[in-house]
């Protein structure tokens, strides 16, 4: 039965939201559901380990209206996962555990239609794995890259959703995410054209550990060390990881070194923006970072594929992240800010015109309202705010999409008030 009440955004239903994974993201994105009980009438935290789930609930009852229940989920299980959305009932299913596990919890929204949002493309959880591998190299060497993530397999749900009458909203973070909603935002009020596109992410944050990575280290490992691609007239170039390296003076943070990398928003912004001509991406590393990722790399702790160990099936890049600070603990000790943005080259009536769009965020100011830093936060808000849309009804559109294909005003103004504001400027410092 669904159930009206009023809230300052005007009469909107009683909603449930299954989270899946309790993470550094996840535990961000509780807390905002928590913030907005009026939508989020009622979650249930789900997670391969119930102690997390149960220690946030605890920790959120009392400041909360928002109903919260816990419960156990091996979310690479269909059966198991079928069965919660069976039981606990909710509208939408909010993936922020693991990529490997996108197609698994798919097929189960599909099955009990229900909305789908997750942050990250899928990945398989070994890229080695040579069934797989023989698949994935065709698809993405006829696209023109290399890496081990694209939005193939997802956008093959596309008639199953739309069948559903459901949404699956892939890739609601950042970057993927709000990236593509400051595209949608530039076509719609800026830019008549978008002729070259550089997105940048840069994380001027310090925890003070010699290495950590600031979200799972697994994906965010496969990511930084895979070859990197770009995308010019019309096709991918693949180049060797981080062989491409800028300087860049960012607002908030000051001089950064990026490095250009493989990412997957770029294959859905050409889509959407056919007169591109060029796009890139670039992250920011130091050099601390890249010689632990590199070294690790040359003993092999980055494979994902199993070896035996003294009679145990061990996956290197697993036990390495075993190894390795947990991200959802980084925030008590991270300082400084993130600048994620979009600087876009086109034309307005007829003449030049460049606009960046970006969002400054602070790693301290972040623990203090949530508890955890910023890269966690700048995630965990807009995956929040992407299932708001759904739930209310702001966004209608069954089938499998990304963000680029919805109003991105509504999204921009709710991430804006959850504590992702963006700054613009039309006079940007370009990268060469
Ligand atoms: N779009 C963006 O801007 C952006 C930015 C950062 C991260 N991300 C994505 O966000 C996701 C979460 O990142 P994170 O930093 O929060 O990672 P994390 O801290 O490692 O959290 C992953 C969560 O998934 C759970 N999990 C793993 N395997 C599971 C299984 N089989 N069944 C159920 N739960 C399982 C983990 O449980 P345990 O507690 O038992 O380990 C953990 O709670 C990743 O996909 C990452 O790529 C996106």
């Amino acid at each position: 039965m669904l159930f009206l009440v009023k809230s300052k955004r005007g009469v909107v239903g009683v909603s449930r939201a299954l989270i899946i994974g309790c993470g550094g993201v996840a535990q961000v994105a509780i807390h905002k559901c928590c913030q907005n009980s009026s939508v989020f009438t009622d979650i249930c935290i789900a997670s391969r380990t119930k102690a997390k789930c149960d220690k946030v609930a605890e920790e959120l009852r009392s400041k909360t209206a928002t109903n919260i229940s816990t419960a156990h989920l091996d979310a690479n299980n269909e059966a198991e996962v079928v069965a919660l959305i069976k039981s606990f009932k909710p509208e939408i299913v909010m993936h922020l555990g693991m990529p490997y596990h996108n197609l698994v919890i798919m097929e189960a929204c599909v099955k009990c239609k229900v909305h789908y949002l997750d942050t990250a493309a899928y990945e398989p959880e070994n890229t080695d794995d040579p069934q797989w591998r023989e698949v994935y190299e065709k698809r993405c060497h006829d696209k023109g890259f290399v890496a081990y993530f694209d939005y193939a397999a997802q956008w093959g749900y596309q008639e199953k959703f739309a069948q559903a009458g459901v949404t699956a909203l892939l890739g609601c973070g950042f970057d993927p995410g709000i990236t593509q909603a400051y595209v949608a935002y530039a076509k719609k009020h800026e830019l008549d054209t978008i002729e070259y596109l550089d997105i940048l992410d840069c994380n001027g944050g310090d925890h003070g550990y010699p290495f950590a990575t600031n979200f799972n280290p697994e994906i965010n490992l496969r990511e930084v060390s895979a070859p990197g691609s770009y995308w010019e007239n019309g096709t991918f170039h693949t180049i060797p990881p981080l062989s491409v390296h800028k300087k860049y003076n960012f607002d908030g943070v000051g001089e950064k070194d990026m490095y250009m990398l493989h990412h997957e928003e770029v294959e859905s912004i050409v889509k959407y923006v056919p007169e591109l001509k060029r796009v890139r991406f670039f992250m920011t590393f130091g050099q601390s970072y890249i010689t632990h990722m590199n070294c690790l790399k040359d003993v092999g702790l980055l494979s994902t594929t199993p070896i035996d160990y003294e009679g145990h099936k061990i996956v290197p890049i697993q036990f390495l992240k075993a190894l390795l600070p947990d991200p959802a603990s980084l925030g008590a000790r991270t300082k400084g800010k993130t600048n994620i943005g979009c600087i876009f080259r086109g034309t307005k009536d007829g003449k030049p015109k460049n606009y960046y769009i970006y969002n400054v965020c602070d790693h301290e100011e972040s623990f203090k309202e949530v508890g955890s830093q910023a890269i966690s936060y700048t995630t965990g808000v807009p995956a929040m705010c992407g299932a708001m849309m759904l739930l209310q009804g702001t966004w209608q559109k069954p089938g499998a999409y990304t963000l680029e294909e919805f109003d991105p005003d509504p999204f921009l103004a709710a991430v804006s008030e959850f504590g992702l504001p963006y700054k613009t400027t039309t006079k940007p410092v370009l990268v060469d």
